[in-house]
């Protein structure tokens, strides 16, 4: 495959509630008001057949899914966003900020369900192209705080009840792990305000898109 400039691939990380959405939001009104084109998208979903994947993976009647198989689906929705738009857009310089890339499966099926490692990272790679961004923001809050934050539409659905404190405590700790390993890892502490956070993401980016 050609070489494709990923210094407008932007990825949010962060266990559910962490505010990423939120920030991406802000992200993205910041970017547009400089003049910038700006794609985002959420994984898993973003074309069509990521989206019927999307409805596989979240569908209650699926409990019985084997962890290597919800491992397959999620890599398999993102093979089909990564040709069809991440590349499709970094081409078109557009801003590309994706809601959870290669490290929520990392952190989610790697550490929390405890899938090798190895295993994880050869998916990665293969389901990506290698394709990997440039920077990545990753929302740290204790899996505890972030439970007090749930709205009550959130509470029906209560994907962290579902999972269990600790699944999402091994969740927390992987992210630990791969922010030690990954020097464009940016870990913010999502317990600011939003509006701090905001300024310390700019702070990081502005420098890198002067050029
Ligand atoms: N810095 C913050 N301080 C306090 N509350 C926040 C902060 N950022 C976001 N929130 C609130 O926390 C909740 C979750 O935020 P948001 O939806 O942005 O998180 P998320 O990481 O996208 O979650 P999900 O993984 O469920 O999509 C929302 O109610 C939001 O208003
Ligand atoms: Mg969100």
């Amino acid at each position: 495959m050609e070489k494709i400039k990923t210094d407008r691939f932007i990825s949010f990380e962060g266990i559910d509630y962490s505010g990423k959405t939120t920030q991406i939001d802000l992200l993205k009104s910041f970017l547009e008001g400089r003049g910038f084109n700006v794609f985002v998208i959420r994984e898993p979903g973003g074309t069509a057949i990521s989206e019927k994947i999307r409805q596989l993976l979240l569908d209650k009647k699926n409990f019985k899914m084997y962890e290597r198989a919800e491992l397959f689906l999620y890599s398999a929705a993102r093979v089909q966003l990564v040709v069809e738009k991440i590349i499709p857009m970094l081409k078109k310089d557009f801003f590309v900020i994706a809601d959870r890339y290669v490290d929520s499966t990392t952190a989610y099926q790697g550490y929390g369900r405890r899938i090798d490692l190895k295993v994880i990272k050869q998916i990665n790679k293969a389901a990506t192209f290698d394709i990997m961004p440039n920077i990545t923001f990753y929302l740290e809050i204790k899996p505890g705080r972030a439970y007090e934050r749930r709205n009550d539409s959130a509470k029906q659905t209560d994907r962290l009840e579902a999972a269990g404190l600790e699944f999402y405590k091994r969740v927390f700790n992987g992210y630990k792990k791969i922010s030690q390993k990954n020097k464009s890892f940016y870990v913010l502490d999502a317990e600011q305000s939003v509006e701090t956070i905001h300024k310390q993401i700019l702070n990081i980016i502005t420098p890198k898109i002067m050029d």
